[in-house]
């Protein structure tokens, strides 16, 4: 993929006898130019070695050294204590990443992994009987940014909201609504009537504990087909949707395939009939269940497909789901977002249409993540416990606005740019974590500009772009970059050569805070290039429009980058 990187491995391996991977697994870039371009750390190779890292160190580079050679793309090869330093040809590096991206165009960092490849992806699907909160916010950012790059690597994708129309939550809306609801309110302003109504329930149930039979005999005539239910189950459902959708305008996010969990209570029968089938369906205490074990035959929670009562579960309906997706879609990959308090979940299903024979299973893959929590400024929740996401973006806009008007009071458009940066902070916030980590987040650091934040990757970005403004020329793409070889321009073009070899990890590990990570690292040696280098003032005119190149790419892939995980790229902020 990278015929530079490739040859160091090649060299180092061979010198040290050692298998490909593991050398290109341990080859880093060295914090300082003076340590070279690429460096391999010696330290684990200790123990395999069983010899001391700085004497391996030397035998590696004396070897390599001899056959320097066969490899006309590095410069040079030196031990360093417990490193074994390596330069390359700078300027035919630079030129190389330059070349690929300049031919790649705007496809560049994909290498098309997922050609002819469907992919699924289950995200967001809120509970629609519960305000759209800041819990939804993760499933949401995290799913897009792997529906976005798996799109960027050439899957079809198929973005699918399971929404939650079904079940307790349900039944105390309808006791709410009936018991306190104002019909004439609630039809001009559902959103925050039922809100209202939902979070009145919650709180008087732990003072009047009969409500909950309220609530439990209105869903038991729901699920009878009573007409009263129904239709009033229908509004609230519409209007939950018609919110969320709401939601997604907001942050830029569509799905192919809206399907709640209610579509599937019918197909009961079919998912019984399957473990049946395998003889698999067993009776526990009036409930059908399928057991389940774990690798060393403990007997774990069993998949349960009917409840006593004789409804389905949420089980049944997520795998009467996940067999019409198959039949539907033909996936190669399907990938189920949630919280990691799911993983329970997901691994009863996968398990027990394992035993049932369904061999595609090994294609479904879980991709949890951890809470969201919050610290410092309090945020203002409306009403009730619920932190809701519409309240956390309308602050993070509003914070925006004050900083935009102390920075760049000059600003034109200053309220589009304050939402494109307020949401996209949060959005990042959100994404540029390790999935399965707990979070915790307030307003002030994800909106700092100098931090590892998504407004430094946008006004790192926003710079790059006003450099190109004010060149005022067209970038010259056959621009002779055989002039250049600094040190910063050398990071800058190493990180964007690394780009295609993130979203591959990115895609593999579902893991969009590899891209995030990347961002900032990209971000960081930009920043570098630009107070280290003359760009503009560079007195050599070719000197300029080399650089002016690299910038150009540099501000490319910031904008890819940052695309993918769902933020918006202002050019002047
Ligand atoms: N509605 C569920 C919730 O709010 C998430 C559904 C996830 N998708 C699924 N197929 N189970 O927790």
């Amino acid at each position: 993929m990278n015929p530079f990187v490739d040859d160091i491995v090649t060299i180092l391996s061979e010198a040290a006898q050692l298998p490909a991977a593991d050398v290109a697994e341990l080859l880093a870039v060295p914090p300082d130019d003076t340590m070279g371009d690429y460096a391999l750390p010696c330290f684990t190779l200790a123990k395999v070695l069983r010899k001391n890292p700085a004497q391996i160190a030397t035998d590696i580079a004396t070897a390599a050294v001899a056959a320097i050679d066969t490899a006309p793309r590095l410069a040079g090869v030196q031990a360093a204590g417990p490193y074994v330093n390596v330069r390359l040809d700078k300027a035919a590096f630079i030129g190389w990443v330059l070349d690929a991206m300049r031919e790649q165009g705007d496809t560049f960092g994909s290498q098309d992994q997922g050609r002819g490849r469907t992919v699924a992806i289950d995200f967001s699907s809120p509970n629609l009987a519960r305000p759209f909160s800041i819990a939804h916010l993760r499933s949401t950012a995290i799913g897009h940014a792997i529906y976005r790059i798996h799109a960027f690597l050439g899957y079809r994708c198929v973005g699918i909201n399971h929404y939650g129309d079904y079940g307790a939550n349900f039944g105390q809306l309808l006791a709410a609504y009936q018991l306190w609801g104002d019909e004439q309110q609630v039809a001009a302003n559902p959103v925050p009537e039922l809100l209202a109504l939902y979070v009145r329930f919650n709180d008087e149930v732990e003072k009047d504990p009969d409500l909950r039979e309220e609530a439990r005999s209105r869903l038991k005539r729901l699920a009878d087909g009573d007409e009263e239910m129904v239709s009033l189950w229908e509004f609230f459902v519409d209007a939950g949707r018609k919110e969320a959708e709401r939601i997604y305008d907001i942050l830029g996010v569509h799905f192919d395939e809206y399907k709640g969990e209610g579509a599937f209570a019918d197909d009961l029968d079919d998912v019984i009939a399957l473990f049946d089938k395998a003889g698999l369906a067993e009776e526990s205490d009036g409930a059908l269940v399928v057991r389940l074990h774990d690798e060393d035959g403990e007997e774990i929670a069993p998949c349960m497909l009917r409840t006593s009562n004789g409804t389905s579960t949420y089980h049944s309906r997520d795998i009467a789901a996940l067999l019409y997706r198959k039949s539907q879609h033909q996936f190669d990959k399907m990938v189920y977002v949630t919280d990691s308090r799911q993983m329970l979940h997901f691994r009863q299903i996968f398990q027990a249409l394992a035993s049932a024979g369904i061999d595609w299973i090994d294609l479904c893959e879980h991709a949890p993540f951890g809470m969201m929590s919050f610290k410092g400024q309090a945020l203002s929740t409306r009403k009730g416990r619920m932190v809701i996401l519409e309240d956390v973006l309308d602050q993070a806009i509003e914070l925006t606005r004050t900083i935009i008007a102390e920075k760049n009071p000059d600003l034109v458009d200053a309220d589009r740019v304050a939402r494109e940066i307020g949401i996209s902070a949060v959005v990042y916030a959100d994404v540029s974590n390790r999935r399965t980590r707990d979070i915790s987040f307030s307003l002030e650091e994800v909106l700092n500009f100098d931090g590892e934040t998504g407004p430094y990757l946008q006004y790192t970005h926003a710079r790059y772009c006003s450099i190109l403004r004010r060149h005022g020329e067209a970038v010259d793409l056959q621009a002779d970059t055989t002039i250049l070889g600094e040190p910063a321009e050398m990071r800058v073009a190493q990180s964007l050569g690394s780009f295609p070899g993130v979203l591959a990890r990115a895609e593999s590990d579902n893991e969009p805070s590899y891209v995030a990570t990347y961002l900032i690292e990209l971000a960081t040696q930009a920043n570098k290039l630009y107070n280290e280098v003359p760009v503009l003032i560079a007195e050599d005119p070719a000197v300029k429009i080399a650089r002016i190149r690299l910038i150009d790419a540099v501000r490319r892939v910031l904008r890819t980058g940052m695309t993918l995980l769902g933020m918006s790229c202002p050019e002047e902020m």
